[in-house]
């Protein structure tokens, strides 16, 4: 038992409590990142300021003492390591110099790989030792990267989306050209991962936020052949450290990732049943997730009654209380204590 709640439910263990941490809680809904925000200006120089992502890593620590601390960052770094240009307007999202060809592809390159992610590694001792000194020993520290699948798509995009049609053509018409790209991304982040577990991550999470955008012989091939690749390599060197799997929107696919993709637990979208859920995945690994976002914005009884539904369906097996997508930066921080403290008060 490593007394930390989150990092024994995910080696197997029976927790002294429910864990619970919340996608994105490190954001703009907390006035004290939008104060840094205001200061800093550039999202991406916060990111690269080992000292200002520690404190804003640490931010919804202090406020709501969560089980998980997620590193502060951004899964669009690693397209920037390979020397793709990636902006973020203010309002707008992410913007990136979309690759249109295969020669595109065949630009990106690993020599500045190395020094444009090594602050990062810098924020995690960072947070290890804040989260100590800070009396914080029973926050688990949460390393994390882009799924290659969901990578490629904003690489391709260059911009967020809804259908991805770009994306989901380009391997139909340039089959090398992709899997190239892929294998490019499954090295980048098998290093990236395994250089965030030696600086001191203790859990990692592969957020495939465009999971639910493959038709099912591509997502074998794009998500669990790369997300398997990923894990095996990053074991290889870090024997015991575990990943939670996110198929964002994956729905029946998901059942083949688990199975598959090497993952040790599985977050769930809000769009998936609780009981299925409890029936058909928590018997192999533990299950993180999911309450809608939307809820959590609306509060009252609904937020109440949601909440309650989750930990009857699912409290009762391993699990992580999550949402099932990030945090809306209009949330009220109100609704994240109540939920927060309700969880708590479960008994297990
Ligand atoms: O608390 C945390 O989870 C902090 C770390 C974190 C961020 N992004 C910070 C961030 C994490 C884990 C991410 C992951 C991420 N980034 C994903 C996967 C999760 C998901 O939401 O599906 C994706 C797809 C991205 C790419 C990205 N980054 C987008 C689409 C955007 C713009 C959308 C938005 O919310 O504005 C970002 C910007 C971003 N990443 C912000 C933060 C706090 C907002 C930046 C700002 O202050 O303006």
């Amino acid at each position: 038992m490593s007394n930390k709640p989150l990092l024994d439910v995910m080696h197997g263990q029976r927790p002294e409590r429910i864990p619970v941490w919340f996608m994105r809680q490190a954001g703009r809904y907390l006035p004290e990142y939008r104060e840094i925000r205001a200061a800093k200006g550039d999202f991406l120089s916060m990111v690269y300021d080992p000292q200002t992502a520690c404190e804003i890593t640490m931010q919804p620590i202090r406020r709501f003492g969560m089980d998980g601390a997620i590193l502060f960052s951004d899964i669009l770094v690693i397209p920037e390591a390979l020397g793709q240009k990636v902006t973020f307007e203010p309002g707008s999202g992410p913007k990136l110099d979309p690759i249109e060809k295969p020669m595109d592809v065949l630009r990106l390159n690993f020599s500045n790989f190395k020094d444009t992610l090594s602050p990062i590694y810098e924020t995690i001792h960072c947070v290890r030792n804040a989260l100590k000194t800070e009396g914080h020993d029973k926050t688990t520290l949460i390393g994390f990267a882009g799924g290659p699948w969901t990578l490629a798509c904003y690489m391709l995009e260059g911009q967020g989306g809804k259908d991805f049609l770009k994306a989901r053509t380009y391997p139909y018409k340039h089959d090398e050209s992709f899997y190239n790209l892929i294998d490019m991304l499954v090295d980048a982040t098998s290093e990236y991962l395994i250089q965030q577990v030696s600086a001191g991550a203790e859990v990692l999470q592969i957020f495939e936020s465009w999971a639910g955008a493959l038709e099912a012989h591509q997502f074998k091939r794009w998500v669990i052949e790369p997300t398997q690749r990923i894990i095996e390599r990053v074991k290889s060197v870090h024997p015991h450290i575990k990943f939670i799997g996110f198929p964002k929107g994956a729905g029946y696919n998901m059942l083949q990732y688990s199975h598959s993709a090497n993952i040790d637990a599985i977050a769930i979208d809000y769009q998936t049943q609780t009981n299925w859920a409890a029936r058909v995945f928590q018997p192999q690994m533990p299950v993180q997730g999911n309450l809608d976002p939307a809820c959590l914005l609306a509060g009252g009884d609904a937020l109440l009654l949601a909440v309650e539904r989750i930990l009857a369906d699912l409290g009762n097996g391993p699990f992580i209380f999550n949402l099932g997508h990030g945090i809306d930066k209009t949330t009220p921080i109100e609704h994240v204590e109540q939920a927060v403290q309700m969880i708590r008060e479960r008994a297990i």
